[in-house]
């Protein structure tokens, strides 16, 4: 399964990166104004850190100024993927966009319906939330299933990213279902690697090493 790092925190991607563990970056509106920094800036700065895709999404909400800002988002790097909701007029800009040759990722989807749609219409990726689903004491990863479940029945090239992701089991579990990729935030990473018993283990080790580095 394929990671990517859900952030635009350049320093947590560039220690991802240095663990040669992930593959791509999403972000969104609400992780840009984390950051508090120009949108074309930092995305660019990210372009530079990871050869891979980097979702960057628009702030339109009719289809005619989606694809005007896919288009500008388009030339800021040829890794750029467009974030795009999943919307009606999302899905008429998917569609636009798919026809110009620029990748989509079509983001806020909580229905198989929803997924369904967005493959149609030409979206490079489809990402479907679990955490979001998971508050509102909904099973997440019930829609991960029924996503995965749809698409293994016909030869969609729309990749499933698992998205709103929120603890290491999140991340065990889409791995099982066969999501293509699982876009994770990097304290899941570092959640994903730690154990106490390897911790225990090793200290151990190098408890028994210290007897006969010497001899
Ligand atoms: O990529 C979507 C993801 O960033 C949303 O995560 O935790 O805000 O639901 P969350």
């Amino acid at each position: 399964m394929k990671l990517f790092l859900d952030t635009a925190n350049v320093e947590e991607i560039r220690q991802a990166v240095e663990l040669g563990v992930i593959c791509g970056v999403t972000t969104n509106p609400t992780l840009i104004a984390r950051e508090g920094r120009n949108f074309k800036e930092v995305i660019t700065e990210i372009a530079g850190i990871i050869d891979g895709p980097i979702s960057a999404e628009v702030v339109s909400v009719t289809k005619e100024e989606m694809v005007k800002e896919a288009q500008e988002m388009a030339k800021i790097h040829k890794n750029i993927v467009v974030k795009i909701p999943l919307i009606p007029e999302g899905l008429k800009a998917i569609n636009e966009l798919s026809k110009r040759g620029i990748k989509t990722n079509a983001t806020l989807i909580f229905t198989v319906n929803q997924a369904i749609l967005a493959a149609n219409a030409g979206a490079t990726y489809v990402s479907p939330f679990i955490g979001r689903l998971d508050d509102i004491s909904h099973d997440g990863m019930d829609l991960i299933a029924d996503v995965c479940q749809a698409f293994a029945n016909y030869a969609y090239d729309t990749e499933i990213i698992a998205a709103s992701v929120r603890d290491p089991i999140h991340v065990a579990q889409a791995a099982k279902l066969g999501v293509d990729i699982a876009t994770v935030p990097y304290k899941l990473i570092l959640q994903m690697a730690k154990h106490p018993l390897t911790d225990l283990g090793l200290a151990a080790f190098l408890k028994d090493w210290e007897k006969v580095k010497d001899k």
